[in-house]
């Protein structure tokens, strides 16, 4: 142990990191191995380099932009929707399909304490997030007499939490075997000197590296070799907060089978040009995602012969890949984004501090960076009242209050 302090001491030292060991000799002795080992993994060079870009100004790559075609689903014909639903049926009732919940985000905005999923709606009763979920994935079981395999990404704050709410809701019937759990990966948050913090613990401040962190985090806890084994070929991912997801879905997989795509993902359209969510598109020819912050209003306003906007389809988070499409993306490492935010952490004079205003850098990957990796994409339009109710924030647009209502109306209307 005192050698590898040595060269961990050694190894802050020279990336000018020393504080991190604030806290070492009020640790408990398992605790101080479990600092020194997580320093001993830190990509120092990586975090540096991640910074000095954080630091810049954000310079948008110079690419061509140009609008994605779509396929509405509301205006597919009937012998054309009969012949995706079928092609999509049939995969998913030969057992080629699973479902992934992205939930290792923090819900800073939403406030709750816990997991995001384990989040009680009140939709007549209050039901949590993950129960809502559970429940449309065991009315697809049933629908097409299949069992659907369920894997969870997490984060290393929230595992536990997580695992103990299924175990303790005996896996909803599922079947534990059924319902797999994956941890992402996380890097650590450093402030405006690009010093990293350490948290109230004593320990490394560190943060889930984003939704893209998910096809790393896939191959690296072994999920894409467990999706193989189960003769796995379709991967719905979805955000754990949209208690609309319409996951199990044979007309998207179909779309993309018919289309000889690796790839799909559903948009619902903007609702007014300003709106501040993502939009497909293709930059430089492959499909994207272009951000509220990187669009033109020239763009944004820009509408086709039918008066529809040119970049209107918002992205989701409701995306289905081919196996191969996971295994080719996951060999390389998606890009690294910025967000200033507030983080908890302890000062050199070893004081806590709660910041008022954002003081520290997130570094996060983005899963639609990951779209560029493919030739080409499906896309379906599909209609918002249907299959978009997400919980973002405590109150307001995006709120609780706003998704319950969107859920128990389309209970109603498919009644
Ligand atoms: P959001 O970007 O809305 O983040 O994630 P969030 O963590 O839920 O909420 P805020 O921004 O802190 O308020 C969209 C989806 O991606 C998942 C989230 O759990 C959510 O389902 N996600 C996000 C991850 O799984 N990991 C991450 O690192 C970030």
């Amino acid at each position: 142990m005192y050698k590898k302090y040595e060269k961990v001491k050694e190894i802050l030292k020279e990336n000018k990191q020393e504080h991190l060991l604030i806290w070492y000799d009020k640790l408990i002795e398992q605790k101080r191995e479990q600092l020194l080992d997580r320093i001993l993994t830190i990509d120092f060079e990586q975090i540096n380099e991640l910074y000095k870009q954080a630091k810049q100004k954000k310079d948008f790559k110079e690419c061509k932009v140009e609008p994605l075609s779509y396929i509405d689903k509301e205006k597919l014909s009937k012998e054309d929707k009969e012949k995706y639903e079928a092609e999509g049926k049939k995969e998913i009732a030969e057992g080629k399909y699973a479902v992934v919940t992205m939930a290792g985000g923090q819900g800073t905005r939403l406030g709750h304490n816990g997991p995001k999923g384990t989040f009680e709606l009140e939709v007549g009763e209050k039901k949590p997030l993950f129960t809502l979920l559970a429940q449309t994935i065991k009315e697809a079981n049933k629908k097409y007499n299949v069992t659907i395999p369920w894997y969870i990404m997490t984060s290393r704050e929230n595992n536990y939490k997580t695992t103990d709410f299924f175990k303790r809701h005996d896996y909803f019937g599922m079947g534990e075997e059924n319902i797999k759990f994956f941890i992402q990966n996380e890097l650590p948050m450093v402030d405006v000197k690009g010093k990293i913090l350490v948290d109230e613990a004593g320990m490394i401040k560190d943060a889930a590296d984003g939704h893209g962190g998910i096809f790393e985090a896939m191959n690296k806890d072994g999920i894409i070799k467990d999706m193989k084994k189960r003769g796995i070929k379709w991967i719905f991912i979805a955000g754990v907060d949209n208690v609309l997801a319409k996951m199990v879905d044979p007309i998207l997989t179909g779309l993309a089978i018919e289309n000889k795509c690796l790839a799909a993902g559903k948009s619902v359209v903007k609702s007014n040009p300003k709106e501040r969510v993502g939009v497909f598109c293709k930059k430089d020819n492959r499909p994207s995602v272009i951000e509220y912050t990187e669009i033109t209003d020239e763009m944004a306003e820009a509408r086709d012969e039918n008066g529809e906007l040119l970049y209107g389809e918002s992205h989701i988070l409701c995306n289905l890949f081919n196996i191969k499409a996971i295994e080719e993306i996951a060999k390389n490492k998606l890009p690294y984004h910025s967000a200033f935010k507030k983080a908890k952490y302890i000062d050199k004079n070893g004081v806590i501090v709660v910041p008022e205003v954002p003081n520290a850098y997130k570094f996060e990957a983005f899963i639609f960076d990951a779209f560029e990796r493919l030739d080409d994409m499906a896309i379906m339009r599909v209609k918002r009242e249907e299959e978009f109710a997400p919980v973002k924030n405590a109150e307001g647009v995006d709120s609780p209050e706003t998704a319950a209502k969107l859920y128990l109306d389309y209970i109603k209307n498919k009644k």
